[in-house]
């Protein structure tokens, strides 16, 4: 397929302080996936210019939680990457922060988008999106505790009737933010309806000289040129369209910036990077490897290795109990 390639500013890398985000094209955190044998395969297949971890809770890091260290499982081959924290208590915050950017985080970022009650319940999260005070208070904490650029993701507000992304954008800018990652729908919304991009526009309009990266329901080169254009955005973050597809940022880079598609991946290409992909996480797991390939059979079920029509294979990574398991239904189809 043919498309016209993207006018070159839009796919200028971001600067986020002084680090290069190149391509302008980032991994969204999600909780369960974005570990770190995902986030270096999303790097190493190329088009990736920012990984980012799943949100890891301050009041844990803080009180040095063995659970929580634990997610510090990062290495310098994945770099730049972002460390993600929670919590609503700017001193709790302030003292996590200090020890990610000791343990190496190139960014602090902070979760103002998770509306699981869990989170939101204790006022962090997207509950800070409702208390702009108090969430301006955890910016500021945090961006005097470390010397490293923090960033925050919000999404466009609480709910509909408070669409605070905007106000709070400039309050973080003031604070000291370095760039604002924006989810355009509320939390109220979870993951239905669509995103309303438009929200991600009036953020980058009301800043003043931070980045902003857009978010929300990119699941293609056309989705990430439409966003570039309609919101003006320094970078586009992707969440869903990842899974199970980590070299969609290379293909969505090399589409909008020569404006031709490179073909899907076989079947054996796909079965050959979810089998790469079961390897690094074992290879570099804090899990055992019985929780490790637990997560593996939800995360590699999304590599659609079956047939069109079947489910066999998908069966049977749900029966997976071993690496070699693994190792025994992907190898034939490679
Ligand atoms: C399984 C899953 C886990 C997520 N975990 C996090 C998280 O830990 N921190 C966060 O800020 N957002 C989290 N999100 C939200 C994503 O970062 C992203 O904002 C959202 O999926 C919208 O982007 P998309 O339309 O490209 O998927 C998660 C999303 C999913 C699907």
């Amino acid at each position: 397929m043919l498309a016209a390639p993207i006018a070159s500013a839009a796919l200028q890398p971001m600067l986020i302080d002084t680090l290069r985000i190149d391509p302008p094209l980032t991994l969204a955190p999600m909780a369960g996936h974005t570990n770190h044998a995902f986030r270096l395969l999303c790097r190493q297949l190329g088009g990736c210019g920012l990984v980012c971890t799943e949100l890891i809770s301050s009041q844990l890091v803080q009180e040095r939680r063995t659970s929580a260290l634990a997610r510090f499982d990062w290495s310098p081959a994945e770099r730049p990457f972002a460390a993600q924290l929670f919590g609503s208590d700017p001193a709790i915050m302030a003292e996590a922060a200090r020890v990610a950017a000791d343990a190496g985080a190139d960014i602090i970022d902070i979760n103002m988008g998770c509306w699981v009650p869990k989170v939101a319940k204790k006022g962090a999260g997207a509950a800070l999106l409702r208390d702009v005070c108090t969430a301006t208070q955890v910016v500021a904490a945090v961006v005097r505790a470390v010397a490293v650029p923090v960033t925050v993701k919000v999404r466009s507000g609480w709910d509909a009737e408070h669409l605070t992304a905007v106000e709070f954008a400039r309050a973080a800018e003031n604070a000291g933010v370095k760039a604002v990652a924006v989810h355009a729908r509320t939390a109220q919304q979870g993951f239905s309806g669509s995103a309303d991009w438009d929200i991600i526009r009036q953020v980058k309009a009301a800043v003043q000289f931070i980045p902003v990266i857009g978010n929300g329901d990119v699941f293609n080169a056309a989705d990430a040129r439409r966003m570039f254009a309609q919101t003006g955005c320094d970078a586009v973050m992707i969440g869903r369209a990842a899974l199970g597809h980590p070299w969609i940022f290379q293909h969505i880079a090399h589409e909008l910036s020569t404006g031709h598609a490179l073909p899907p991946p076989t079947r054996a290409q796909r079965a050959a990077l979810a089998l790469r992909h079961a390897r690094l996480t074992l290879a570099t797991t804090y899990l055992s490897e019985r929780q490790a390939v637990l997560e593996l059979r939800g995360q590699l079920g999304k590599y659609h290795l079956d047939e069109p029509g079947s489910v066999e294979t998908r069966n049977r990574l749900y029966q997976a109990e071993t690496l070699a398991d693994i190792e025994a239904l992907l190898l034939p189809l490679i």
